[in-house]
């Protein structure tokens, strides 16, 4: 993967921070994305770049196609064609039940989730089958797989990245382009830190390794797909959540 260029969606912080720091160490260019944490993006490119290796965040809004076009035709003029393209930027939304939880927002963690998949896919793929190859890996959620209390929003948006995936996929795959996601459990992050604790340990006492995971190890698994796995293990869902019943 030397000087292979990839985009990382919401790398400032939590699993995209941790995919970022892999992803440079194997040597690739690591364009990163952020919404709000300006300070800490810039600070995580330059603490990279000072190990030697390449990393370089931009501010912009994952959910709007407009944004991510432009953005997207600038970093090629800047640095190349992207190679790879990790979909990781993504919100959990307020936490209230369907009923309780303005429409509005709820629209807007779709909008996010997905939107922010679809956004970079219509900007990156095409480049991709022109070059006849590429690999995509998309951040989903087990909650899109058993559907949690509190995340209507955020369930309906995780899985329907992953059938979007699969569709894309099954597209794309002739052309070169691989297209999988992976399914985080419970992991530490920014992300996770207001659920309750109760919450926590009621989901993780019946899982095979009782505890939360942590960033790195869903950064290795990324990591896996987009530089060593072999193009065959494509249109899936691979799962890491620790063995979560
Ligand atoms: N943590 C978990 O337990 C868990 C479990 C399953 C799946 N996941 C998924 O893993 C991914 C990362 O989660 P995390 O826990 O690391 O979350 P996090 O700590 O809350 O970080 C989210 C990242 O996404 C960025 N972001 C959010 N909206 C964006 C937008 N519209 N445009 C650009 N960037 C945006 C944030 O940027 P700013 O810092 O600038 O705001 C931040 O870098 C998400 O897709 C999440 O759904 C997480």
């Amino acid at each position: 993967m030397e000087n292979k260029v990839v985009l990382v969606t919401g790398g400032s912080r939590g699993i995209g921070r941790s995919i970022c720091e892999t992803l440079a160490e194997r040597g690739c260019t690591v364009i990163f994305t952020y919404l709000s944490n300006e300070e800490k993006a810039q600070a995580l490119a330059a603490e990279i770049r000072e190990k030697g290796q390449k990393a370089f965040a931009y501010y912009c809004d994952m959910s709007d196609l407009k944004s991510v076009v432009a953005f997207s035709a600038k970093i090629r003029k800047e640095y190349g064609n992207f190679d790879a393209l990790v979909n990781n930027a993504g919100i959990l939304g307020d936490g209230k039940p369907f009923l309780m939880s303005a429409d509005d927002h709820w629209w807007n963690v779709m909008k996010t989730n997905i939107g922010s998949v679809t956004n970079t896919c219509r900007a990156v793929v095409p480049q991709m089958i022109a070059q006849k190859k590429g690999r995509i890996v998309n951040i989903t959620s087990v909650s899109g797989q058993k559907g949690n209390p509190g995340q209507s929003a955020y369930s309906a948006s995780k899985s329907a990245i992953v059938t979007f995936s699969k569709a894309l996929a099954k597209e794309v795959g002739r052309f070169g382009v691989v297209v999988n996601c992976v399914s985080p459990g419970l992991i530490e992050t920014d992300m996770t830190k207001n659920i309750s604790n109760e919450y926590v340990s009621a989901r993780s006492q019946f899982s095979a390794l009782t505890r939360k995971g942590e960033v790195q190890e869903v950064a290795s698994l990324v990591s896996y797909l987009i530089c060593d796995a072999p193009e065959y293990i494509v249109a899936q869902e691979l799962t890491i959540d620790g063995g979560l019943v």
